[in-house]
């Protein structure tokens, strides 16, 4: 990338947004930041960038604030998105997927900007859950996001914004590039609050447990899933090489390293130097029984994956979070942060993180409700009987 180049980064305000805007400005670029949060909420503020925060200024649902903010833009990174751990994305599906407008709006206002590069913020989550049954994973390839079953809510919401980059670089010549993030954890993330992902939760209930003095640590499902995690430095790297190549199909970002959530633990104790009694919350939002990343296409474009280990990314994390947690809770109040919560959203569905009657909509799978049409029926004449989704008064 030449140097100083004006770009603009939505979500700065957040974990990854906040580490790459620190990336461009070492690197000598003028960084244009936006978030729909007020400034003292972002995670980190880089005064020497542009910064348009708060719900007027920097909430990119707007199209006159992308418009703004894109406006003399050499390259667009969309990172805006209303996102979280499995406890926040199970319980909010519906917020998950109004993230459509921001990126709907972003890549409008990137193309009438006509910026060189425009980058979005994929996710793993994409990918055909019915692939992601088993604990021992086979690592997923690209082409497993097809055909569609992808995480429900946020899933579907980036699988579809995927396409749109596509077809916005086909029909007009927008360069957009696309990698799918393998959960991302490092310092200056979210570490409490219900949208933490499992390295942050699992290092602060450990630093809890170690506070406090009350040695155990609840785990939500039993610890046997698997997930792969990538370092956020790997991440800020990834995305700076995928926008700046000619890849233009969605890629996979994220580390090989596949670790069960009980070896998760095992990494977390060994840092904060103790045992914890494990207790498993077999009702809590689980999400899929293993994700991996296949690196064969990123390693075959680019001759490179990220690398750091997931040992060596949880001693500074498991720090990070360590100096937050004590700057905040005593031995008295840690036990206070030791319960992940769900985070739930204005319409609260009832249930731990999973929604029953989501369940018994999808009829190709689960046939005709009782009182349709008799047995397996269908002939939609009768009406008699609970209509499906009647409790909630549709
Ligand atoms: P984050 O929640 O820390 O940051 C996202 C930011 O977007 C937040 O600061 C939020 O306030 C902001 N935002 C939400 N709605 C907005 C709006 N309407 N206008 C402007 N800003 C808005 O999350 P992150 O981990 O930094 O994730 C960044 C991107 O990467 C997201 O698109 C996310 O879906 C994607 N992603 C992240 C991971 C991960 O493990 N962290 C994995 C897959 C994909
Ligand atoms: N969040 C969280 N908190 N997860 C926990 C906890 C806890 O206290 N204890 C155990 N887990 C388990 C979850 O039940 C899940 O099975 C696993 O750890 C991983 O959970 P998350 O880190 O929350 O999410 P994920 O890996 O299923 O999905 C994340 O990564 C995707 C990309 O790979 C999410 O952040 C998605 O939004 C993201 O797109």
């Amino acid at each position: 990338m030449p140097k100083s180049k004006t770009v603009v980064i939505t979500g700065a305000g957040g974990f990854i947004g906040g580490h790459l805007a620190a990336h461009f400005l070492s690197a000598g670029h003028k960084v244009v930041a936006a978030d729909i949060k007020p400034l003292d909420e972002w995670y980190q503020v880089h005064r020497k960038a542009q910064n348009h925060a708060g719900p007027v200024k920097g909430d990119c649902r707007d199209f006159k604030v992308c418009r703004a903010i894109c406006r003399g833009a050499d390259e667009v990174y969309q990172l805006a998105a209303d996102m979280g751990g499995m406890g926040f994305i199970e319980n909010n599906k519906a917020l998950c997927m109004l993230s459509v407008l921001t990126n709907t709006h972003m890549i409008l206002a990137a193309q009438e900007a006509g910026v060189d590069r425009f980058f979005y913020a994929s996710s793993a989550c994409v990918y055909n859950a019915d692939k992601q049954k088993n604990p021992n994973i086979t690592a997923l390839k690209e082409a497993d996001a097809y055909p569609g079953l992808p995480e429900d809510g946020y899933g579907w919401e980036k699988l579809f914004s995927e396409r749109m980059c596509r077809h916005f670089r086909e029909d007009f010549g927008l360069n957009t590039r696309v990698a799918r993030f393998h959960n991302v954890y490092g310092p200056e993330g979210t570490w409490e609050g219900g949208r933490e992902k499992a390295p942050a939760a699992i290092c602060r209930k450990v630093i809890a447990a170690v506070v406090s003095g009350k040695h155990e640590i609840e785990i939500w499902g039993d610890g046997t899933q698997t997930r792969s995690f990538m370092y956020i430095d790997d991440c800020v790297k990834g995305i700076n090489l995928i926008t700046h190549s000619g890849i233009l199909e969605p890629i996979n970002l994220g580390s090989s390293e596949l670790v069960s959530i009980n070896q998760l633990v095992d990494i977390a104790e060994e840092i904060g130097g103790v045992k914890l009694q494990r207790r498993y919350k077999l009702d809590a939002p689980k999400g899929v029984a293993g994700r991996n990343s296949d690196n064969t296409k990123i390693q075959q474009y680019l001759n490179w994956e990220p690398s750091t280990t997931l040992r060596a990314g949880m001693e500074k994390t498991y720090r990070w979070i360590f100096d937050e947690f004590t700057a905040k809770y005593t031995a008295k109040t840690a036990h206070k942060s030791s319960i992940s919560t769900f985070t739930k959203g204005s319409h609260p569905i009832p249930g731990d993180g999973f929604n029953p009657e989501s369940k018994f909509m999808d009829t190709w799978t689960q046939g005709i409700p009782a009182g349709y049409g008799g047995a397996g029926g269908g002939s939609g004449k009768k009406r008699a009987g609970k209509a499906v989704g009647a409790k909630r008064g549709k």
